[in-house]
């Protein structure tokens, strides 16, 4: 193996651990210090990589986040410049301890996002958010990504819970959780005010007991 190699490719993987995993410290009641890490997976499915997101990805983020569709049912306007972006980045994107968000990699380019925020170690739950430029909907390629990053909640996270809402008007939305496992809970009326107007919500989750159940139909990820 050249050994430029080799060195270049440890101090990547370096670099990488460094960059995935996040480290905080909390005091318990009883004056425990807790050590929590957030560790940022890259998770391969069938066509696509779920990579994390760095500075390097604001063009795209600038891009995507720029469009009408993709901000239609979000509190948040169209990003209009890379500054713009650059704080969404910090606000949204980069990895705390409570949130990590993936961007979906299909044949080397990025053409969506999805991932845990609001994750809640006491409770053992976390909420998805996704998003996926319209050019490649109806391909199933959320789908393939979200049950993945379910997959891994469960799996590597020890997640009991996971939440998904939606606005009831973005159908596409709701048809993605649904396929994914799961189930509506109930209409959280008017819990949200943007764009001059208050917003209903449908909260919907899957318990790793509906998870294990899920898995059954599909085959190909039993173990
Ligand atoms: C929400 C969003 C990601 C859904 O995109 P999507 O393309 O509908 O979802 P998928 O990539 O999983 O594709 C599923 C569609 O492809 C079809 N499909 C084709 N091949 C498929 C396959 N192999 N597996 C599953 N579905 C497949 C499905 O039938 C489905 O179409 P349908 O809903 O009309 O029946 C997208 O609309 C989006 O980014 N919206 C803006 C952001 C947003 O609102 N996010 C909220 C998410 S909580």
């Amino acid at each position: 193996m050249h050994p430029r190699k080799t060195c270049s490719s440890n101090t990547t993987l370096l670099f990488h651990l460094i960059h995935s995993t996040r480290l905080a410290l909390s005091w318990t009641g009883t004056g425990e210090l807790v050590y929590k890490a957030i560790v940022v997976p890259l998770i391969q499915t069938p066509r696509l990589i779920l990579r994390g997101l760095g500075e390097d990805d604001i063009p795209f983020l600038f891009e995507h986040f720029g469009k009408n569709e993709i901000n239609e049912y979000s509190a948040d306007d169209n990003v209009k410049s890379l500054e713009e972006a650059k704080q969404l980045y910090v606000k949204y994107i980069a990895p705390t301890v409570n949130r990590f968000r993936l961007g979906l990699v299909l044949d080397g380019d990025l053409i969506g996002t999805v991932g845990f925020y609001g994750i809640d170690y006491e409770n053992e739950r976390a909420i998805v958010g996704a998003d996926l430029m319209k050019e490649y909907w109806g391909r199933g390629l959320m789908t393939e990504a979200l049950q993945a990053l379910v997959d891994y909640g469960f799996e590597q996270m020890n997640l009991n819970r996971i939440e998904a809402t939606s606005d009831p008007g973005n159908l596409r939305s709701i048809r993605l959780i649904e396929r994914c496992g799961f189930r509506k809970e109930g209409l959280l009326r008017q819990r949200f005010y943007y764009k001059a107007a208050f917003h209903d919500d449908v909260m919907f989750s899957i318990l790793k007991d509906d998870w294990r159940a899920t898995r059954k139909s599909r085959p190909h990820l039993q173990k």
